[in-house]
């Protein structure tokens, strides 16, 4: 027995995490914008889905490897960006990074560490992307963008859910102050953002795959396409955007209808288990992202407890596709789930 083997399922690392960080911070992780409804919703989305499993398909030991644009990962789950890991645990933003080459996944680092860019990108050799969030000031993105290429980085992830920062109400009663002040109107990133500024990101990132992460509608995904963007991620920002809007799991298949195979489609939002994976999967991601069980892992536990929170994810999901009866990724298809008759 190891200390990390009293974590059986990511949720245990959340008390861990209550109980190792200041309040105030611990809030910011956990809330959501307005009534938290959407964040609420993004967990029970999963609930409104049944599987319809498969048997004698000598599925007892499957295969849980993918790749995401050419990037081949052990299992179809990313490391989302979330911001101010250093806030979390001492050892920061480095050690998910090594974290997530120990598990053979990508990481998307958070663009508000742009102070810390090398030291994470050469932390380890995962791949990793570079999640974007666009300054006033262009020539201050300019800038981050050329360290972006020079550091290796595979993909920008441009968040287009933040015009402007959600009402992320717990942190207006905490009074809580952030190294970048991120929520609420008065945000550092250019408001204005609109689909003729891609070209211009595209073009200070020659080689590098654009990913647009936040859209949740058929309709922003045809412009998507049409921009030329080489995949998407449904997302509602774990619920700390627009409160109201629908769980990633639910826009799911409209995004995926209308992209028809284009381009790879991602969702996030509510990830807590090896069986959300496999759902999600089933109504056509790609792959998946989720960021909170690895901020409460790394607060309790630092790289030891991401790599045991990510180990946690894997064996979840290759115990899923078994029981399941898929023996590849490529086998989890649509008809492996139908709508719970509750
Ligand atoms: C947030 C920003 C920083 O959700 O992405 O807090």
């Amino acid at each position: 027995m190891t200390a990390l083997d009293r974590y059986i399922t990511v949720e245990d690392f959340r008390p861990a995490a209550k109980e190792a960080l200041p309040a105030d911070f611990f809030d910011y992780v956990e809330g959501g914008a307005g009534d938290e409804w959407t964040l609420a919703e993004n967990r029970r989305a999963f609930e409104r889905w049944v599987f319809r499993p498969r048997f004698l398909r000598g599925a007892g030991r499957p295969d849980t490897s993918t790749a995401v644009l050419g990037t081949p990962i052990s299992f179809p789950l990313l490391v989302a960006p979330w911001a101010f890991q250093h806030l979390a645990h001492e050892q920061g933003e480095p050690a998910t990074a090594r974290a997530a080459e120990r598990a053979g996944t990508i990481m998307v680092v958070s663009s508000t560490t742009d102070e810390f860019l090398e030291e994470i990108a050469h932390a380890s050799a995962a791949p990793k992307w570079w999640q974007l969030y666009v300054h006033q000031d262009h020539a201050v993105t300019e800038a981050i963008l050329d360290r972006v290429v020079a550091g290796g980085f595979t993909a920008v992830c441009l968040t287009v859910d933040f015009p402007v920062g959600g009402l992320r109400h717990r942190d207006a009663r905490s009074g809580l102050r952030l190294p970048v002040p991120v929520s609420g109107p008065d945000i550092l990133y250019d408001p204005k953002l609109g689909w003729d500024d891609l070209s211009w990101i595209r073009g200070r990132t020659p080689g590098l795959s654009l990913v647009l992460k936040g859209i949740l509608t058929a309709e922003d995904a045809l412009l998507a396409v049409d921009a030329g963007v080489d995949a998407i991620v449904v997302s509602n920002h774990g619920g700390r955007q627009l409160d109201g809007s629908p769980a990633g799991l639910t826009a799911l298949p409209e995004v995926v209808d209308a992209v028809a195979g284009r381009i790879p489609v991602l969702v996030d939002g509510g990830i807590r288990r090896g069986t959300d994976i496999l759902k999600a999967l089933a109504l056509g991601a790609g792959a998946v992202l989720t960021a909170r069980p690895l901020a409460w892992a790394l607060a309790a536990e630092g790289q030891a407890g991401v790599e045991r929170a990510l180990e946690i994810l894997h064996d979840e999901f290759e115990n899923a596709m078994a029981l399941a009866g898929c023996r590849t990724v490529s086998e989890i298809t649509r008809d492996l789930v139908t709508p719970s008759p509750r």
